[in-house]
């Protein structure tokens, strides 16, 4: 269940992210910007409900958000480059929080923190920019799943095909949304061709 954004300005924003010339306050800008694109790709399907108002020259029915409250859950630290975008257009939103790191060496994730609102009859969305080996995302799934979420959708800016097939493997049917699908993961476990280490671009580590 991959769905890969198609959009020009798309296309513009993570061009301008990959580039390694970008410096952090411009790449926190445009991670604002395609998570923002991301945001409403990925609650295309939300309920709407009918409300009946008037605007100046008449009554009309229009449709509003049906009473159906968000949780955005970014995996720290870098998926807080993208939690703002989902806080600035939806007016019901909670956010959790799940610490995972990679080791340098093995690239497996280690779990440091983990905080959650209610997640059982909501909508919730991972978010994390990178999806890599899949690790780290599948591992917060996981949680998300061991702490009420039905269905729980994922939400990146750059995935490899070896981190879309884990999702895969380790929770089947799952809706992942991302900004680009790239080519591969090299030794390190860095995509290919990506945009390098994105935690350390948007924080300037
Ligand atoms: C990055 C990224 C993902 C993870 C992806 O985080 O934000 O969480 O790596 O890799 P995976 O798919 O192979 O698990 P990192 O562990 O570098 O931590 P950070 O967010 O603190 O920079
Ligand atoms: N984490 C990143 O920040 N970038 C990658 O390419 C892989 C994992």
């Amino acid at each position: 269940m991959l769905h890969v954004l198609d959009h020009p300005l798309a296309a513009h924003v993570i061009t301008h992210l990959r580039d390694k010339t970008t410096k952090p306050a411009t790449f926190r800008t445009l991670a604002y910007q395609i998570s923002l694109l991301l945001a409403i790709e990925a609650t295309r399907n939300l309920a709407v409900e009918d409300k009946l108002i008037e605007t100046p020259l008449e009554p009309m029915h229009g449709r509003v958000l049906a009473h159906s409250p968000l949780v955005v859950v970014p995996i720290l630290r870098a998926g807080l480059g993208m939690v703002q975008p989902f806080l600035d257009i939806f007016p019901d939103v909670s956010v959790g929080y799940i610490g995972l790191e990679r080791d340098h060496a093995t690239a497996v994730a280690r779990s440091y923190y983990c905080k959650l609102p209610p997640l059982a009859g909501n909508t919730v969305f991972l978010v994390d920019p990178m999806l890599a080996t899949g690790g780290s995302a599948a591992q917060a799934l996981t949680v998300a799943k061991e702490n009420g979420a039905t269905a729980p959708r994922l939400v990146c800016i750059v995935a490899s095909p070896t981190g879309v097939a884990e999702i895969e493997r380790h929770h089947p049917g799952t809706e992942i949304y991302v900004a680009a699908l790239d080519r591969e993961l090299n030794a390190r476990k860095y995509i290919l061709p990506g945009l390098g280490d994105f935690g350390d671009r948007l924080y300037g580590t």
